[in-house]
């Protein structure tokens, strides 16, 4: 969800009113997501990069983090929206972490749709504690080095039991990953659209959709 401060530049606004307008996007793509059927919705919320902010930034975007959270667990109880969360949680404010985790288990029985907030995520911490886990095992003698395949590390990612990404969308034009899922997109159609964040509404959705149902995926075959 990338451009939340250019946006705020441009109309000469502070970066928190980027950030505002940009939840507003995230309430309008939810819906739209449920409408079209998608099983799972995965939003970069907050890097582990993000903590370099101004402390006034970072306070911001968990204040608005909260109020989502508060405003819309009952939409999420009404949509049937499971929500669940990816990230080095225990970085989260304790506050705004009791918060995540009681509407994560409010929402546990819900099936229509999966909502997963990346907080304080980075893929390659991801990575390297899911190799330091498996080396942990190795080194344990429970697991021998050969019975690591790409199945059983995939297990030892926070995603575990989310299924990799069809579809990436990043906003704002930049042509960067950034630190998303790196395992995950591995055979991920990537769309980049131009609109910053928050100008990201449901018909700039169903567009990259369209984008996407034009491709052809052959995972690496023919
Ligand atoms: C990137 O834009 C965006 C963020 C760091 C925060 C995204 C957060 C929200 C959209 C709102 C809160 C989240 C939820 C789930 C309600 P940027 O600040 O890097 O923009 P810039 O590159 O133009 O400076």
């Amino acid at each position: 969800m990338d451009g939340n401060g250019r946006w705020a530049k441009e109309r000469g606004l502070p970066r928190r009113e980027g950030h505002r307008a940009g939840a507003e996007s995230v309430r309008e793509i939810m819906e739209a997501c449920k409408e079209l059927g998608v099983e799972y919705l995965t939003l970069f919320a907050f890097s582990s990069e993000n903590w370099s902010r101004p402390a006034a930034e970072v306070h911001a975007l968990m204040a608005l983090l909260e109020r989502f959270l508060r405003e819309k667990a009952k939409d999420l109880d009404r949509q049937d929206v499971r929500l669940l969360a990816i990230g080095q949680l225990d970085r989260l404010p304790a506050k705004t972490r009791t918060l995540l985790d009681s509407i994560i288990a409010r929402t546990a029985s819900h099936s229509s749709m999966t909502m997963v907030l990346a907080l304080s995520y980075g893929a390659r911490e991801e990575i390297v504690a899911a190799a330091r886990s498996l080396a942990t095992d190795t080194a344990a003698g429970r697991l021998l080095p050969e019975a690591i395949d790409a199945e059983l590390f995939s297990s030892r990612l926070q995603t575990t039991g989310i299924p990799d990404p069809d579809l990436l969308i990043r906003t704002s034009g930049e042509m960067r990953i950034s630190n998303f899922l790196l395992w995950q997109i591995s055979y991920a159609e990537i769309v980049i659209v131009k609109k910053n964040w928050p100008d990201f509404r449901e018909g700039d959705l169903f567009e990259a959709v369209e984008e996407y149902q034009r491709r052809h995926r052959r995972f690496g075959a023919l």
